[in-house]
């Protein structure tokens, strides 16, 4: 039996190693390194079957977070999102198996809910009594929401008039308090952690470890739905928390019995705010900072992503690969997932789409599965919903509008 079999669940420092205990409140290391949850081995007794005998959302995979049994859990049914078969853009390219995991269905619109139900869920066992996170739009959203909800006050900072309306909406909805800093999203943070830094507020981005325990079970549903692992998971990264959550649970399915194998990870960023994919293709293990991010999806507008080299370690672990795709490709494929598949996410979430497209058969063969993660949902972002082209009849009057039908019809 090994030793640490019955060892407790805990912090440890992806930098240094240092361990600390799980209900710390500490985010960072001494030694500046981000802390990740470690499972200990007693959830080698977990089996898909118990899982389904409960309700399909995130909390079906409880006993794989770990926060303490008297937690009062902040959920809204987060999770259980869709995964959609792609009928017609799988047929027209040939593709074998190709589904979206739609998580625009989730309570704020976006995957940050699974990691905000349980990041809350923790800071409200705190007692913290204020919460904050940088954000482009869906975190901060998502946070105000949950916080709300456990009466704990949000603010929220974020980089002035680069927030799309749909999230600017939802945010000023919940009642946060805003600050809009003259900068971009990495500056952003870099308030929130000085903040946090300061003992000032609970900071909610994903260097929070909790914000992963929620995150890391859109890779549960995916094995869980299809009843198998699939070839390839495709998504857009930005700060990077996204695809560390991913990973992790991955491996964990692995650790605990319930996958034999693992899929590649296709990391998809906006060329003109890709320094992983530029790390990537240099070897590099820590991505240099881009200082001037720009492009049209505005979710992924991001130049030093906090989580920046464990999103490498993972995409080369998983033996995937890091690609960028332009913003006229991710309006394209946003174009192309409403107009054939009846689906509407939110530019970032079509960038996952666009990077499949660009390297078919190149790095994604036809006859492999691959699930694309539509992290957000297209009401997000109205403006570049309005900029696509459409047929727009103007009727003066009822009759008008019949004549116009009935011209269109016959
Ligand atoms: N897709 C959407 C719709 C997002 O909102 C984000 C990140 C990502 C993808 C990338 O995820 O950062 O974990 O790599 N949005 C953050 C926010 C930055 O503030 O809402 P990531």
């Amino acid at each position: 039996m090994c030793c640490d079999e019955y060892a407790p669940n805990r912090l440890v420092c992806t930098k240094c190693g240092k361990e600390f205990n799980l209900l710390e409140k500490r985010i960072v290391c001494d030694c500046g390194g981000l802390l990740e949850i470690r499972l200990n081995k007693s959830a080698s007794k977990l089996s898909w079957n118990s899982f389904r005998k409960r309700k399909f959302n995130l909390w079906r995979y409880r006993d794989l977070i770990p926060l303490p049994k008297d937690t009062t859990i902040i959920t809204m049914g987060e999770g259980g999102t869709p995964l959609i078969s792609s009928f017609s853009i799988s047929k027209e390219l040939g593709l074998n198996e190709f589904f979206i995991k739609f998580e625009g269905s989730n309570p704020t619109g976006s995957f940050k809910d699974r990691g905000m139900s349980v990041a809350v869920s923790f800071a409200n066992y705190l007692g913290v009594k204020v919460v904050a996170c940088a954000s482009t739009g869906n975190t901060s959203s998502s946070m105000s929401a949950y916080a709300r909800r456990a009466r704990i006050e949000p603010v929220i900072v974020v980089p002035k008039n680069k927030v799309a309306k749909g999230k600017l909406s939802q945010s000023i909805l919940y009642g946060a308090t805003t600050i809009a800093i003259e900068g971009n999203f990495d500056n952003a943070l870099e308030v929130v952690l000085r903040a946090s830094s300061l003992g000032l507020i609970y900071p909610l981005n994903s260097i929070n470890p909790w914000r992963i325990e929620g995150q890391k079970t859109v890779a549960f549903e995916i094995v869980d739905e299809l009843n198998k692992v699939p070839d390839w998971i495709a998504l857009p990264v930005g700060n990077a928390g996204n695809i560390s959550a991913i990973w992790k649970g991955l491996l964990e399915l692995k650790e605990f019995g319930l996958v034999k194998k693992l899929p590649k990870l296709l990391a998809v960023q906006a060329s003109g705010a890709a320094p992983l994919v530029n790390a990537f293709r240099k070897g590099l293990e820590v991505p240099e900072p881009i200082n001037e991010p720009e492009t049209i999806a505005t979710a992924i507008r991001i130049g030093n992503p906090a989580s920046g080299q464990r999103a490498l370690k993972a995409v080369r672990e998983s033996k995937g690969c890091f690609i960028s795709v332009k913003d006229e490709e991710i309006i394209r494929a946003q174009k192309l997932l409403a107009r054939y598949e009846g689906i509407g996410v939110e530019p970032a979430s079509a960038a996952a789409v666009a990077g499949i497209l660009n390297v078919l058969e190149d790095i994604v063969r036809k006859d492999e599965s691959v699930v694309a993660i539509a992290t957000g949902h297209a009401l997000k972002d109205p403006d570049v919903n309005s900029s696509h082209e459409y047929s727009l009849l103007n009727a003066l009057n009822i009759d008008e509008a019949v004549g116009l039908l009935r011209k269109l019809t016959t």
